[in-house]
């Protein structure tokens, strides 16, 4: 996720059971240029393994470019491709969910960096440009037709954006009934019985959790033993921040103290009488302010 997922937040998923990670979403435009901001959005480490730098961009001469030069220079396990970005600024470039109204642009995207790419390419979607053009199906077709080897559905118009209640389930069970290759479930699953709901009413092969992840890596050891008809997992969410913050402030020295804040502010709203410390974590700037708020916070 674009401004959360950075390599900091997915060292921190880690050890709570996750199968397959992926970037944030990356400018080909920018790759091409040689941007170097991009560059640290594509560093991956040791501890995140498997997975894909999510590219994002229209033209297929430059994702492919885009694909076989950061396939080959990173420690990516796959490429992931980009069609579900409702925001303004990318839609308004042809980019992300726009190309959805264009399903002949995306096989020809898809078919150009399969065949650039060292690695395997997979594809996010979303369930249509609208709802007078719902055409996930057709175009989760053609991907598979053009080499992608799986498929994550958001099953959202674009004009849904992310709104509550507007996923539809529907959609995903008629994409993995139109294809062979594995179908990703995403959209709104939070905890153990969105999950079940999921994969129970669409058959899925996988789940893709976004939002609920944020401000507490937990919830896919929550969500799995859930299905397992396992004990919650204990966890320790001081213990999990701490650490978040270490991996954070290593990584990207110079922008942790900003970008902790919407992490924090996420954190708390899981900690019970925590509300009076928001207004302190939208100052924090430094580790020691950012550490001395965790130690502050009421015991688990
Ligand atoms: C702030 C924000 C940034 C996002 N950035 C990306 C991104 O870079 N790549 C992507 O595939 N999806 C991105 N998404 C979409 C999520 O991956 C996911 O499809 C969507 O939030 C629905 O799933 P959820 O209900 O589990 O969050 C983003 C969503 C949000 C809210």
């Amino acid at each position: 996720m674009a401004g959360a997922g950075d390599r900091a937040f997915r060292e921190t998923c880690a050890p709570f059971g996750v199968d397959f990670f992926c970037t944030e979403m990356i400018s080909a435009k920018a790759v091409h240029f040689g941007d170097k901001k991009t560059r640290l959005l594509a560093e991956t480490g040791t501890a995140e393994h498997p997975i894909a730098i999510q590219l994002f961009g229209s033209d297929p001469a430059i994702m492919a470019e885009a694909a076989a030069k950061l396939g080959k220079s990173e420690k990516a396990d796959g490429i992931d491709l980009n069609f579900g970005c409702p925001v303004p600024k990318i839609v308004n470039n042809g980019e992300g969910s726009a190309l959805m109204k264009d399903p002949e642009r995306i096989c020809e995207i898809v078919r150009s960096v399969v065949e650039a790419s060292p690695l395997p390419v997979s594809v996010k979607i979303r369930a249509g440009w609208d709802e007078n053009s719902e055409n996930a199906v057709k175009v989760a077709t053609l991907c598979e037709k053009a080499g992608a080897c799986r498929i994550a559905v958001h099953a959202r118009y674009r004009g849904d954006f992310y709104r509550d209640g507007t996923v539809k389930l529907p959609v995903i069970r008629a994409v993995k009934e139109a294809v062979s290759i594995p179908v990703i479930g995403n959209g709104d699953i939070r905890d153990g019985e969105s999950a079940l709901r999921m994969l129970e009413e669409t058959g899925c092969d996988g789940l893709m959790i976004g939002r609920a992840a944020v401000g507490k890596p937990w919830v896919f050891a929550e969500i799995r033993a859930a299905l397992d008809g396992a004990p919650e997992p204990t966890v320790h969410p001081k213990e999990v921040l701490r650490e978040h913050l270490r991996l954070a402030f290593l990584y990207k020295p110079l922008t942790a103290g900003r970008e902790m804040r919407m992490h924090m502010a996420q954190y708390l709203k899981g900690f019970r009488g925590a509300a009076g410390l928001r207004d302190q974590a939208s100052h924090a700037s430094t580790i020691e302010d950012y550490l001395a708020l965790v130690d502050s916070l009421p015991q688990e």
